[in-house]
């Protein structure tokens, strides 16, 4: 049913922030670099004239994408605008219009969770869901039970292979670099494992603040925006056992193995912070203990990692904006040189906002002691080169690969692993802007070993 290409590409929440910022330019991309040439129709209920929805995909453009003005024509030429309330028939009969001739569009529903049923269900009335994508957007659902309620509305309408559940991490570059980086280097897997790894850590730190996003935020925190997706996802492609076989799924068979293994979080190893200021954002609550820091540590049950500490931590407002990963390796079994090592090698993913990988040794100083230095072998990519996540799983979807999008069971086993915090979360403390988060954080890594701030840059 799934299979060849999409002949259209409607967008619910045509007028939104995530239309504005991402979805835009990534059409833009689609066009140019793919000549994707099908008609793309926006949704959304202001009673926008064509030229006014024309002239909003232009600022968008402008503002978070590549403006050129031949690329903007041909989109313009293939965009349309239909204005409606999504739980009236009429707005899917004038969508049904819209879409003329074509017979396996793609849905991408950019708008809040708690209208997915009824787009669905809208959808389904007027005939839209036959042979149709669905693509949602994250968080899916809000918890373990929600995001089952969720599959099962969909599932009333749309296979599970015609459903594509967004994650823009596994459209990134250097995520992706992780699991080839990983797989085409037989000397790196014979290391990658309790016997030799101390430690891993990633860290995902924004400068920025929750700004104009406060109520969904607010409804959200930090654990449920992004770590239960893009963090776990960016463990796994760490953690997971090589694929085998030529199953198309295999990859994503190994990621769900590895997701199954993760321990239920422990509350205990969990903190939880709000930036100091936070409460006064526009539509936050002004009691919220919602976080926008969480630090935490976690186990996965296997033979390849059992006691090997994960450490995640992600937030708003701390010193530097940089997603990095380290995999730092146990120290050598004995001193043979008179020295204290601060590390012991170590393995450093440079996820964004540049991408690289490097690799931390210990080398000699020149000289007559035997007395060495810290030194990392740096690989860096243009980041400016690459293609857009959304642009790559847009166009990914377009064409029925499902390689780039949360599949039903690795997305329940990423709720697994948080439900306990969900469930019972710690307290939250207030934390300093500019700071890496509340004391409690410190408090959760070893006495061995301590937070790895991301480097400036990947060279840095
Ligand atoms: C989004 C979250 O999914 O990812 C945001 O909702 C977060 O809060 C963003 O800022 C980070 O994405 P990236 O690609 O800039 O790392």
């Amino acid at each position: 049913m799934s299979v060849g290409q999409s002949d259209a590409l409607v967008f619910f929440g045509a007028t939104g922030d995530l239309a504005y910022k991402q979805i835009f330019p990534a059409l833009a991309g689609l066009v140019k670099d793919e000549g994707v040439e099908i008609p793309i129709v926006g949704i959304a209920l202001p009673a926008w004239t064509q030229e006014k929805f024309c002239a909003h995909a232009c600022d968008s453009l402008k503002a978070h994408g590549s403006f050129d003005e031949a690329t903007f024509q041909k989109l313009c030429r293939l965009l349309q605008y239909v204005n409606g309330d999504y739980s009236d028939p009429g707005t899917f009969q004038r969508l049904k219009q819209a879409l003329g001739s074509a017979r396996r569009p793609l849905h991408y529903l950019a708008i809040p969770p708690s209208l997915f049923p009824v787009v669905v269900g809208s959808l389904a009335k007027a005939g839209l869901n036959v042979n149709a994508r669905l693509v949602v957007e994250k968080p899916f659902g809000r918890d373990r039970a929600s995001a089952a309620a969720l599959n099962t509305t969909l599932h009333e309408f749309f296979p599970e292979d015609a459903i594509f559940r967004i994650d823009h991490y596994l459209g990134k570059e250097p995520v992706q670099n992780i699991v080839y980086t990983r797989f085409a280097n037989s000397a790196l897997e014979p290391i990658w494992n309790r016997t030799y790894v101390k430690s891993i850590q990633i860290t995902m730190a924004e400068a920025f603040g929750v700004d104009d996003r406060g109520s969904f935020y607010d409804a959200t925190g930090a654990l449920r925006d992004v770590v239960q997706n893009h963090m776990l996802q960016v463990l796994a492609n760490l953690m997971m056992d090589p694929p085998t076989g030529e199953d198309h799924d295999a990859r994503q068979d190994q990621k769900a193995a590895l997701l199954k293994a993760v321990c239920p979080l422990d509350p205990a190893n969990v903190a939880r912070g709000q930036y100091d200021g936070y409460r006064s954002v526009p539509g936050v609550k002004p009691d919220s203990t919602v976080e926008t820091f969480v630090a935490l540590k976690l186990y996965v049950d296997s033979w390849r990692w059992a006691g090997t500490p994960v450490y995640i931590r992600a937030g708003k407002k701390l010193p530097a904006t940089a997603t990095e990963v380290i995999v730092e390796y146990k120290p050598t079994p004995r001193a043979t040189f008179a020295e204290k090592l601060p590390y012991s090698g170590y393995m450093r993913f440079r996820l964004g906002p540049d991408v690289g990988v490097a690799m931390g040794l210990r080398v000699k100083r020149p000289g007559e002691q035997m007395v060495g230095q810290d030194v990392e072998l740096v690989l860096t990519e243009q980041a400016a080169s690459l293609v857009p996540p959304y642009e790559r799983l847009l166009g990914g979807a377009l064409r029925g690969d499902r390689e780039l999008f949360g599949r039903e069971d690795i997305v329940d086993a990423q709720w697994r692993v948080v439900q306990p915090v969900l469930d019972r979360p710690p307290a939250c403390e207030t934390y300093a802007p500019g700071t890496w988060g509340p004391k409690s954080a410190a408090a959760l890594i070893g006495s061995d070993d301590s937070w790895r701030d991301p480097k400036l840059s990947v060279t840095g």
